[in-house]
């Protein structure tokens, strides 16, 4: 049983605990493919979507995963929360604690703010991504596309490419990948590489071609504007020209190489729309196992909230 009352990071979580996790995500997205979605198992519980930045995917996917299996929902948006009156984190999770909820999907743009919700409070804590940090959901989802489609996880090529710097997604791809034992390679401008990354466990490559030479799978990262002071690279037709993943690229890569983006896409800039749309793109699985590995991460922790009693 995965023994957790919080979901703040892959870095924090064990490689049995992202193996139990992803498991239980694959009989979901079983569950998924079936035409009755629906299921008791959460019935009772209580899932809030609390998000302080936009989401399409994430917030979705936990809302749709909560109501397959039963669950209440509601969903909070800052803009139309008591936020917008000066309260608190911690007194914005008080609060809803006390409405005796059982789980807190969080996305904020401070690094931490998942950590600093879940000392204060009795519900579990998911964390939906935070700042620059961890979106470890995200990169659970990434990793059951690619068991799913490769059979294991342990001596995939995964190539990275793109604003590395600004990548909640990069970080909780490279610590969770690197747990179940796979190869990752990362290449971006260098003003969009973080300096320690290779002391995580990345490895850097010198250009595409040399990231993308024999990947399983290749991911183009969103370049990500909202994050950015600018003067980064000169502009996105050069970033694209010089850092994008075109079609000719692919050949390096295995000949069952998988595309991956965690989306949005901005297309035909991190990569074509002909390799976004073609037949090696997982960007849709992706999305299905989004919803796949929430249900699974909410059945989890509500079997350790029901052993404590929480
Ligand atoms: N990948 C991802 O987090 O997408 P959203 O911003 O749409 O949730």
């Amino acid at each position: 049983m995965l023994k957790k009352k919080d979901l703040l990071g892959l870095y924090d979580t064990s490689a049995e605990e992202i193996a139990e996790i992803l498991n239980e995500a694959d009989k979901m997205r079983g569950f998924l493919s079936g035409k009755e979605k629906k299921s008791d198992l959460l019935a009772g519980r209580t899932l809030i979507t609390l998000f302080y930045e936009n989401s399409t995917r994430t917030r979705t996917s936990f809302e749709l995963a909560g109501k397959y299996l039963g669950a209440n929902e509601v969903n909070i948006s800052a803009a139309s929360s008591s936020v917008q009156k000066g309260e608190t984190l911690i007194d914005t999770g008080e609060t809803l604690d006390a409405m005796k909820i059982d789980f807190i999907a969080i996305r904020h743009p401070m690094a931490g703010a998942p950590k600093l919700l879940a000392e204060h409070v009795k519900a579990s804590v998911l964390n939906g991504g935070d700042g620059m940090n961890e979106h470890p959901t995200q990169a659970l989802l990434d990793m059951l596309a690619l068991k799913r489609k490769f059979g294991k996880i342990e001596g995939l090529k995964v190539a990275i490419l793109g604003d590395i710097k600004h990548s909640r997604v990069a970080k909780s791809n490279l610590f969770g990948l690197t747990k179940l034992g796979a190869e990752v390679v990362m290449y971006s401008p260098r003003t969009l590489m973080p300096r320690a990354i290779e002391r995580l466990g990345a490895k850097i490559a010198k250009s595409r071609e040399e990231a993308i030479d024999g990947a399983d799978a290749v991911m183009g990262l969103r370049i990500q504007l909202e994050r950015q002071n600018g003067g980064l690279f000169p502009s996105l037709s050069e970033y694209s020209k010089f850092y994008g993943v075109k079609d000719e690229l692919m050949k390096y890569a295995k000949k069952n190489a998988v595309i991956l983006h965690p989306g949005p896409v901005n297309r035909g800039v991190e990569l074509t729309p002909s390799l976004i749309d073609g037949k090696s793109s997982e960007i849709l699985e992706q999305v299905t196992c989004g919803v796949a590995v929430r249900a699974a991460l909410l059945k989890l922790m509500a079997e350790y909230r029901m052993e404590k009693g929480l």
